[in-house]
């Protein structure tokens, strides 16, 4: 993405106006440079490779992930995003799929070196099929604008990609059917690091049933990728007072992201 010069006053002003929001006490001038695509070509040798196989793969997919000897479930591979939404989109393999409005598949780049990952659509997510488009959506674009980034520049994507009615929390046997499209979808766009935003996100990522007190905060690893886990927006918009740690966890995640270029 090119940032013209004439937009960096309203870059900084926004930047800066999200940072106070944070608490930052001290403004940290520096707008980050946008995450830089993958090179085209890598994507188009991708896609190459995979040709051909798509059609079984998508067949593979309507009757269900097959079974190796070992009884591991072996999930068809996708060679785009775009190609796993379509496949995906209509599933049924839970009953979310019969109370959905919108398939929430996830939204950014799809070359984004940065993915963040929460827990299930809500109301808004479930009416507009994106992730994040709520008050705690507007709150994640807040706190991308204090990185110096915008949605367009990570990929942002939901444990659940259908809505849990009432916004409860997630099934086990729902997320264990819905975990799969996460986990094509990082192999898929393979960020260079990886944000669990809430507890959800991170104890399924991470299989773990720690608390988020024990996880937020710090490094973690999921499939060979760095993750950081820090609070869900919906919960900063409850306990306002954890901001500070969420801008300190973005900090961290910034620097890491910076020295890996
Ligand atoms: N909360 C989430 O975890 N995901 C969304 O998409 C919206 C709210």
């Amino acid at each position: 993405m090119t940032r013209r010069p004439t937009d960096l006053p309203a870059m900084i002003r926004r930047a800066l106006a999200a940072q106070a929001e944070l608490g930052v006490g001290e403004m940290v001038l520096s707008v980050r440079k946008a995450p830089e695509p993958r090179a085209a070509a890598e994507l188009v040798a991708r896609s190459a490779r995979v040709v051909g196989v798509q059609q079984a793969m998508a067949d593979q997919e309507r009757s269900g992930p097959l079974q190796n000897s070992l009884d591991i479930a072996i999930q068809p591979q996708y060679p785009s995003l775009e190609a796993h939404r379509e496949a995906i989109c209509t599933c049924q393999r839970c009953p979310l799929g019969k109370t959905r409005n919108k398939f929430v598949y996830g939204v950014g780049s799809p070359t984004s070196e940065i993915m963040f990952v929460g827990e299930a659509p809500g109301a808004e997510e479930d009416r507009l099929g994106e992730p994040f488009v709520g008050r705690a959506g507007q709150l994640l674009d807040r706190i991308l604008a204090a990185m110096g980034l915008t949605r367009s520049q990570v990929y942002i994507a939901n444990v659940l990609k259908c809505r849990p009615p009432e916004n409860r929390d997630p099934a086990p046997d729902e997320m264990e059917q819905c975990f799969p499209h996460l986990r094509e979808q990082v192999r898929i766009l393979k960020p260079k690091i990886i944000c669990a935003l809430g507890r959800i996100a991170a104890q399924a990522m991470l299989r773990t049933s720690a608390p988020l007190g024990k996880l937020r905060g710090q490094w973690h690893t999921y499939e060979n990728t760095p993750m950081m886990v820090t609070y869900h927006p919906a919960a900063l918009l409850r306990f306002p007072q954890y901001k500070k740690e969420t801008w300190e966890d973005m900090q961290r995640l910034m620097a890491r992201y910076q020295q890996m270029k």
